[in-house]
């Protein structure tokens, strides 16, 4: 049985990311939130892996609401 991700913010997290492969963190248990660092483990959660062909600015969701993961899509409003 999957437990409910944890909401961390109101808002997304903006931020610059380097070309390739990273997990989101789709429980919000993170310490290293947005990023995965292993904490769903038991949870039921796992994070979204996705990969960006070059350095970008995007908006991470972090309230867990949003149906396009790992990007905010604007749920938390
Ligand atoms: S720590 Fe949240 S999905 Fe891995």
């Amino acid at each position: 049985m999957s437990q409910e991700p944890k909401s961390v913010d109101n808002k997304p997290v903006i931020i610059e990311l380097q070309a390739g492969k990273h997990a989101w963190c789709a429980c919000g248990q993170s310490s290293n939130h947005p990023f995965c660092d292993g904490s769903h483990s038991g949870s039921g959660i796992a994070p979204v892996v996705f990969e960006v062909e070059a350095a970008k600015k995007v908006a991470l969701c972090a309230c867990k609401k949003t149906a396009g993961a790992p990007f905010c899509d604007g749920s938390h409003s």
